[in-house]
């Protein structure tokens, strides 16, 4: 069976999409399902969270899967000879963190990936790629840089589902709607890709919050996601430790676990936001 593709996309950096991508993931690993995390973005935030190497550090990429596809090389070897494992002993991470990550796969991404010349002709490539190796995945993750650009083009086309991620900040609606005008519609025109839905994050108990929160309800009132996240200090010492959040203690570390349990339902399972 096809597993789902989601990206996870947003106009502005540092909102919280490769945090949500992973701990989207893991819901997913912690019901033993095997999950791969396409990282589309130069930083390698998401590699570097999972694996624990820098961009620097790591040889194989997205980009040489890419370009080996482009050459004519097998789509599925490319893939496997490239994605790092959580569980791979020569991933070197703690064994705490590696069962907290559990059956996760990353295609990693660095500097190199932002050389690429990908035009129209390669739209598609990612999405063929996917087909001949998705296949012994339950679920694949895109993980995209801010923005609109090729990359994230790229991912729209090997998406069914995108899933945008904002702050409860004053431009949130206008992003969305140029996210959906600048990308998704366009991308439409060719794939069938669906927006399902949006996800608050980083809210705070201040009014402008609640007020920009409100603004969204009633913009996009059928894409609001019903969970949004807090804004918790937990979320960066996860970062700090490599770990997903339900392997952080303390209470806020259960609440956030209990939300994005929840936007997985809600988005993933139930496509209803
Ligand atoms: N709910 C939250 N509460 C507090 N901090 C958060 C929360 N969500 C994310 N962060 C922190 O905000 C920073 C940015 O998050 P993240 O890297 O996930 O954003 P991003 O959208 O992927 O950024 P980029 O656009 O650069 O890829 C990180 O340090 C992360 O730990
Ligand atoms: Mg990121």
């Amino acid at each position: 069976m096809t597993p789902r593709r989601v990206q996870i996309s947003g106009l502005k950096g540092g909102v919280g999409k490769s945090t949500l991508t992973l701990n989207l993931a893991t819901v997913a690993t912690r019901a033993a399902q095997r999950v791969l995390v396409v990282e589309l973005d130069p930083q390698g935030n998401a590699t570097t969270l999972v694996t624990g190497l820098y961009p620097d550090q790591v040889q194989r990429t997205i980009a040489d899967v890419l370009v080996g596809f482009s050459e004519g090389q097998d789509p599925a070897e490319l893939v496997a000879g490239t994605v790092l494992s959580a569980q791979d002993p020569a991933i070197d991470i703690a064994e705490f963190n590696r069962s907290a990550w559990g059956n996760l796969d990353v295609l990693p991404a660095n500097q190199d990936v932002a050389g690429l010349a990908l035009g129209p002709a390669h739209y598609r490539d990612l999405a063929k790629i996917m087909d001949a190796a998705g296949d012994g995945y339950d679920l694949i993750l895109y993980d995209t840089a801010p923005g609109i650009s090729s990359l994230t083009t790229l991912g729209a086309y090997a998406a069914d589902s995108i899933i945008s991620v904002t702050t409860p900040t004053a431009n949130a609606v206008g992003g969305v709607r140029q996210l959906i005008n600048g990308m998704i519609t366009p991308v439409q025109q060719h794939h069938d890709v669906q927006l399902i839905g949006v996800v608050v994050n980083r809210v705070a108990n201040r009014a402008e919050h609640r007020r920009h929160h409100d603004a969204l309800q009633a913009e996009l009132p059928h894409l609001l996601c019903r969970a949004w996240l807090p804004d918790r200090t937990v979320v960066e010492q996860a970062e700090g430790y490599g770990l997903p959040l339900h392997a952080m203690p303390g209470p806020s570390a259960v609440t956030l676990t209990d939300l994005y349990d929840k936007i997985f339902r809600y988005l993933i399972t139930e496509a209803t936001p």
